[in-house]
């Protein structure tokens, strides 16, 4: 206790201190659990990032990785790069040593110990991992078990994978996809077959960082381990749900891969549902990855787009704009973008849940690029109450719960009598920051993959039902059934669309 701290105020810090070092203990122990039921408990020996010498690999594997080793958790674990790219020693060396070397600065001593080792033991391979028994050799020299990272394009990870297919794994190797997984429902089920033939589903790591982000884990904290929520949870109480990713970032130099994916592959299919799922899913019994990815997968099977999807879906793309100080040329022509190809850089679909809890509700997803502010939340829109006291006075407005992924905040809109006229009601919004969590997404998704534990991780038959509910969507837009709208970057999106309207108003 400091001299100017009252007891109540040390024993808050006390007891979050404690629950701080004791959940780092049951997480462990629970990781341990979970993975003995999964049938894999052998620590990964060694990460073999492919596509070392790649952008995600410098941007956000390697800085995620190694504020996981800082921790300390994984001693043993050696580190091995490959890449096509001919890289000399020094290169390599370089590129670990900037991302472990900021890690090291909050690292303990066992943590800044398995940075220095890492650093210093990392080799890098120069390999063409489609070629015949390159990627199972080097995978062979390594020791197990191995974790084999594809940071690699979609097409060079199936070649990659078809080649270990002819040569064949060692039993616990597990095998880390990245998104885009697959190009489609077809492509999502081939790759998946594909790797039914490599290794069991439990060894298989398909990467969606927002569950590794601690506010959407958050969810679940919230909804189930307090008692006032789940009873309301359901198309009673609630009238919809919305989840809103809107990003300042424009293309960012991404036309390669952007202009062949557009918002809706982008971040509705690879992540909005996830959040989508983690706040329809029913209490499951444990946070093992079966209870939990049971529940995820039941969840995302009830959902659909209803037609027609000129109702349920919009899409618009920015022009020309400015995003506070910086001047945003027109999506369509920044260089690398086919304008013929019409891609989307802000997407919105209305899903239904079809279920006894959600008939009824809708779950509006929206996410884009160029925006004039950043928002990223899911907000939660309870209806009205059956019967308002005649007598009160002013609005009443809906109760909403806020959950904000960035800046992670907690926040809950209610009605309260208001000042000066007490009959008269007043706005008041209970907000909360909540707890930064202690490692960036791609770590925590990695300690997964270290710990053999998939609970992080999309399972293949979730993966292959994103496809199958953006589908239609996707083939609607290629006939042109739903216009192409335009927005200025730096604006808040179309005019006529209700959230735009509702940025406008509360942004
Ligand atoms: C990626 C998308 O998966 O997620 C990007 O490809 C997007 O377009 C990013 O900007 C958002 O994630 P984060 O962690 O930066 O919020």
């Amino acid at each position: 206790m400091t001299a100017t701290e009252d007891p109540a105020t040390a024993r808050t810090r006390d007891r979050t201190e404690d629950s701080t070092a004791e959940s780092a203990h049951e997480r462990a122990a629970q990781r341990t659990d979970s993975t003995a039921r999964a049938g894999s408990t052998a620590q990964t020996r060694t990460l073999l990032i492919l596509g070392a010498s790649g952008d995600l690999t410098g941007r956000l594997l390697l800085p995620g990785l190694a504020q996981l080793l800082a921790t300390g958790r994984h001693p043993g674990l050696s580190v091995v790069g490959a890449g096509h790219e001919d890289w000399s020693a020094e290169q390599w060396s370089q590129r670990v040593h900037e991302a472990t070397g900021k890690a090291s600065e909050g690292a303990d001593t066992a943590g800044r110990q398995t940075l220095e080792r890492v650093r210093a033991e990392s080799t890098y391979h120069q390999a063409d991992v489609t070629a015949p028994g390159v990627l199972s050799g080097l995978i062979a020299s390594l020791e197990g078990p191995v974790a084999v990272y594809f940071a690699l394009p979609p097409r060079i990870t199936v070649l990659a994978c078809e080649r270990l297919a002819e040569d064949g794994l060692a039993p616990g190797t597990r095998l880390v996809m990245e998104k885009p997984f697959g190009t489609g429902g077809e492509s999502a089920a081939e790759l998946n077959a594909l790797l039914r033939r490599l290794v069991p589903e439990q060894q298989v790591f398909r990467v969606d960082h927002f569950l590794g982000k601690g506010t959407v884990l958050n969810i679940l904290g919230l909804r189930f381990a307090n008692r006032i929520l789940e009873p309301v949870w359901n198309r009673d109480h609630i009238e919809k749900v919305e989840i809103v990713f809107d990003e300042d970032l424009a293309l960012e130099g991404r036309a390669g891969y952007y202009d062949g994916a557009g918002a809706l592959r982008d971040m509705i299919q690879s992540h909005l549902l996830h959040i989508l799922a983690l706040l329809a899913i029913d209490v499951p019994a444990a946070l093992h990855e079966r209870d939990l990815r049971d529940a995820i997968t039941t969840a995302l099977r009830s959902a659909r787009v209803p037609e027609p999807f000129s109702a349920s879906t919009r899409r618009a793309r920015y022009t020309a704009g400015a995003i506070g100080e910086r001047t945003v040329p027109d999506y369509a022509a920044e260089p690398g973008v086919d304008p013929a190809r019409g891609t989307e850089t802000l997407a919105e679909i209305t899903v239904e849940v079809e279920s006894w809890r959600w008939a009824g509700v809708p779950f509006v997803l929206r996410s884009g690029k160029g925006l004039g502010s950043r928002r990223k939340e899911a907000i939660v829109t309870f209806r009205p109450v059956p019967h308002l006291p005649h007598g009160f006075r002013g609005t009443d407005s809906p109760t909403r719960l806020r959950i904000g992924f960035g800046p992670d905040t907690l926040e809950l809109d209610v009605d309260v009598n208001g000042p000066g006229d007490v009959l008269t009601l007043n706005r008041v919004t209970l907000d909360a920051d909540l707890n930064a969590p202690d490692l960036l997404p791609y770590g925590e998704v990695l300690e997964g993959v270290l710990d053999g534990d998939p609970l992080l991780s999309v399972r293949g038959d979730t993966a292959e039902d994103c496809w199958r509910i953006v589908e239609p969507v996707l083939q609607a837009w290629a006939a042109d059934e739903v216009p192409l709208e335009d927005y200025a970057a730096g604006s808040t999106g179309p005019a006529a669309w209700a959230t735009s309207q509702r940025e406008r108003d509360e942004g």
